[in-house]
């Protein structure tokens, strides 16, 4: 996109060296500033790390892992990629029939859930049996402690179409239920995977400050998905403090409800984890639009430290990252360059 004006340019293919769509959640390595994505092919996965001040990618891996999960989200440690083989799947083989495309399908994992961890320097393959058919939504964030591997996600009991009624319409909260805040280990040294939950508030957008990734993280930030109400997706801001395991919820003052992913941005010269601002979009049933809230994020209160109104309605659901000044000014000079 043009950085000024937002006009689109197209897609960005990595100078020739993506051809297939890859995932919204790519990580930023806090130690080299690469670029860690994957792209899931039907039941191939490929794994990219590229080079974000070049735009190159520069390693690449393919792994299968023999069925078509719905692959959306990931998460990585210092040492492995983290993909969780679930139920859910993309068949796109229904979708040319005209049947539902994302089904709900356990018979084809006798096993349960496995936990994936590709060790991103040798790209050699664990499997970690979990067990129970249940799918992720997002992540927070994962990392190695004590000899294992941490992982804290959002963990829904089915998503899809069961494949066993492809042909019931199946309304969008059947489709996708409420999630519940869960994390799992994996034990390095035995390979044995267990999970728990973490927090008994239902919610889905799950993110971190972005300066942890794959480090140990202590905070957590998500919207809330407690009732279901026909004409929202989410009903309110919390943070998770995973140390103290406190669940901190607000609601959104006056008439705001349904806010979207939380963005932690850091305050400049921040002295903790949660020393800075939490951006959300949320919606006005009143005016119908969106308005951009920031909050205090080590001090999360209903009233808002500002409120933007945005002249337009943000479809829910988007997911979105922060872009300083410096960053913005760097784009908008190489575009006048003419690099853009
Ligand atoms: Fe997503």
């Amino acid at each position: 996109m043009h950085p000024e004006t937002l006009e689109t340019y197209g897609s960005h293919d990595f100078h020739g060296g993506i051809d297939v769509l890859c995932t919204a959640h790519y990580k930023i390595d806090p130690d080299s500033g690469d670029m860690l994505f994957f792209a899931a092919t039907g039941p191939v996965i490929t794994w990219y790390r590229a080079d974000a001040k070049t735009g190159h990618v520069v390693e690449s891996h393919s792994l299968d892992i023999k069925v078509p999960v719905l692959m959306d989200d990931f998460a990585v440690s210092d040492h492995y990629a983290i993909f969780f083989v679930t139920p859910a799947q993309v068949r796109l083989d229904h979708v040319m029939q005209g049947k539902p495309g994302v089904v709900w399908d356990e018979a084809s994992l006798p096993h349960g859930v496995q936990i994936v961890l590709m060790d991103r320097r040798t790209h050699t393959a664990t499997w970690h049996e979990v067990g129970g058919h249940w799918a992720n939504t997002h992540f927070y964030n994962a990392y190695e402690c004590n000899g294992q591997v941490i992982v804290d996600g959002h963990r829904i009991t089915r998503l899809g179409t069961p494949a066993d009624r492809l042909d019931t319409p199946v309304t969008s909260h059947s489709w996708f239920p409420p999630a519940l805040p869960h994390r799992w280990r994996v034990d390095l040294a035995t390979g044995s995977a267990t999970e728990e939950m973490t927090s008994g508030v239902a919610g889905e957008f799950p993110r971190i400050n972005d300066a942890y990734t794959g480090r140990e993280h202590r905070y957590g930030y998500f919207v809330t998905t407690r009732a279901l109400a026909e004409d929202t997706m989410s009903d309110g801001l919390a943070k998770q403090d995973f140390l103290s395991d406190a669940t901190t919820v607000i609601e959104g003052p006056e008439a705001l409800t349904s806010p979207g992913e939380p963005v932690f941005v850091a305050r400049q010269n921040a002295t903790s984890e949660d020393d800075g601002y939490l951006l959300t979009l949320w919606w006005n049933r009143l005016t119908g639009l969106s308005e951009l809230l920031v909050h205090d994020a080590a001090d999360l209160r209903r009233t808002p430290l500002a409120r933007v109104k945005l002249p337009s309605r943000v479809p829910f659901g988007f997911h979105g990252n922060w872009a300083d000044h410096a960053t913005l000014d760097r784009a908008v000079s190489a575009s006048r360059g003419g690099t853009g």
